[in-house]
């Protein structure tokens, strides 16, 4: 707090003009604003002087916005760090969430939105400082998932992912098929303390009624015919580790009466014995159908889904966010396109085209088998449009109102692809060359014509590819 009462915030970015702009309207907003222009700085002045927050650019070198988050975090937990970032990548995402940060921007800033956020930022800190109950520092490693996605939807799901991971919360996973519900579920599973037990996945309309109790609990040796040995059911195999529940709303009405019983008594029972063992998993339960509607018809237990969706996490559509699709593409081409004798290695404009532009109603799932598909089909490095199956064509074209604008997408996913490359590597560039598998004067010739595209404004929006109705 200043000398006249208004909280005071300090700015952390290495490019002046942004960072200007960042003081001034956090200025205008009733804030008081210091800046620092590197991250260096930064912990100087905060290790000085008690802000109410802190606000900084992720992608500063040497000393990034993670390592200032990770250094602030030990030495003032209660200071809140908000991120800033250009390419909203899911490892960043979840990775800020993780080391603790209290939110993540990603550029360019909505100005309303980054107020209202650093509002909340200090608001929080004057509750810890009210009740000075320090949350505990975060420390374990971060994962590598393959997750995909740079919509503004998918940041919000990978920032929840983050943040859920940090507890043992009950989380609900809702979305069409194919849109990654299993993949989140182990996304949290292994960014949480849990990480290194087991992730136990059981899909509820796959197990018969008949065998649903001894799959559960386990039985007893001897308990039935064929019964010789003792057997270990999955929610103890998940004790310590975290229980999946995949297609939770098929469950049927005697598996929810008996989940339930095990949610409420943290215990269950082998069939066949009166011994109870104690079981300590973490829940997290995922349905293509939504829950509510079910129990408004009767089909699924009310008292089930509070305990289900303590937190829940809507995953959207793909066509939702057709700006990811491109990356998606990109991503499976990477992963079966090496297989091939002869790699395949892109896709031409007008395949990249009908991609974006189709309404996929199985979802990512449907998108990978489409490349999967091509792939294999195709006789040259790049894939083109007959490469496709025809039935998606035909839905594609004629049909205006999927009828997209994808303006260079390629040399824009390869420079995304370079420069989330270099932020990764904390702009090492001789790492970011090796690791792209090109030489150094090859990752400074495209650098340098980062640079220059950048004196013209319309490449700009290459870069979140352009959608347009
Ligand atoms: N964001 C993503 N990034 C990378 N791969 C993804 C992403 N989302 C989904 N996938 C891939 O798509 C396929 C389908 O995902 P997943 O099985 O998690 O979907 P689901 O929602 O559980 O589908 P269903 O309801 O049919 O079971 C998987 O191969 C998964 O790896
Ligand atoms: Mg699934």
């Amino acid at each position: 707090m200043s000398l006249n009462g208004l909280p005071v915030i300090l700015v952390v970015d290495d490019d002046e003009r942004n960072r200007e702009m960042l003081a001034e309207a956090l200025g205008q907003a009733g804030f008081e604003v210091e800046t620092a222009s590197a991250g260096m700085e930064a912990l100087n002045k905060a290790g000085a002087v008690a802000y109410d927050a802190v606000l900084s650019d992720i992608r500063m070198v040497p000393f990034s916005g993670l390592d200032l988050l990770d250094s602030l975090h030990k030495t003032t937990p209660e200071m809140p760090i908000v991120l800033l970032t250009a390419f909203g990548s899911v490892d960043t995402a979840i990775q800020a969430m993780k080391q603790g940060a209290f939110d993540y921007i990603p550029k360019p800033v909505n100005l309303d939105e980054l107020i209202l956020t650093m509002k909340r930022a200090v608001e929080y800190r004057r509750l810890i400082e009210d009740n000075r109950s320090l949350q505990q520092a975060f420390s374990e490693r971060p994962r590598a998932a393959s997750l995909i996605g740079q919509s503004k939807k998918m940041v919000e799901v990978f920032k929840l992912v983050g943040k859920v991971s940090r507890s043992r919360t009950a989380v609900l996973i809702q979305g069409e098929s194919g849109t990654g519900k299993e993949l989140i579920a182990r996304a949290i599973h292994d960014n949480s303390t849990r990480a290194a037990n087991r992730f136990v996945a059981i899909n509820c309309s796959a197990i018969p009624d008949s065998l649903l109790e001894s799959e559960l609990f386990g039985h007893a040796k001897g308990s039935f015919t064929g019964a010789h040995t003792t057997r270990r059911g999955l929610l103890e195999e998940a004790s310590g580790g975290t229980l999946f529940l995949d297609e939770v709303g098929d469950l049927s009405p005697a598996g929810q009466a008996k989940l339930l019983r095990v949610l409420q008594e943290g215990e269950i029972r082998r069939v066949g014995s009166n011994e109870s063992v104690r079981v300590d998993f973490r829940i997290i339960a995922a349905s293509r159908r939504n829950l509510a509607d079910l129990v408004a018809a009767g089909r699924f237990r009310e008292d089930l889904l509070y305990r289900l969706n303590t937190v829940t996490i809507l995953m959207p559509a793909l066509r939702e966010r057709p700006e990811d699709i491109p990356l998606l593409a990109e991503f499976f081409l990477a992963r079966y396109g090496d297989q091939k004798e002869v790699p395949v290695t892109s896709f031409s404009s007008t395949a990249m085209k009908s991609l974006v532009g189709y309404s996929w109603p199985g979802n990512v799932r449907e998108l990978e088998h489409v490349v999967e598909r091509a792939v294999t089909l195709a006789s040259h490095a790049i894939l083109s449009v007959d490469d496709l199956p025809p039935a998606m064509l035909q839905k594609t074209s004629g049909n205006s109102k999927h009828a997209v604008m994808f303006p260079g997408t390629l040399k824009a996913l390869q420079r995304e692809q370079v420069l989330k490359m270099l932020e990764s590597t904390h702009g090492n560039k001789e790492r970011t060359a090796r690791l792209l598998g090109i030489s150094r004067r090859t990752l400074y010739r495209l650098l340098e014509r980062y640079r220059a595209d950048k004196i013209q404004p319309s490449v700009e929006s290459d870069v979140q590819g352009t959608v347009e109705p």
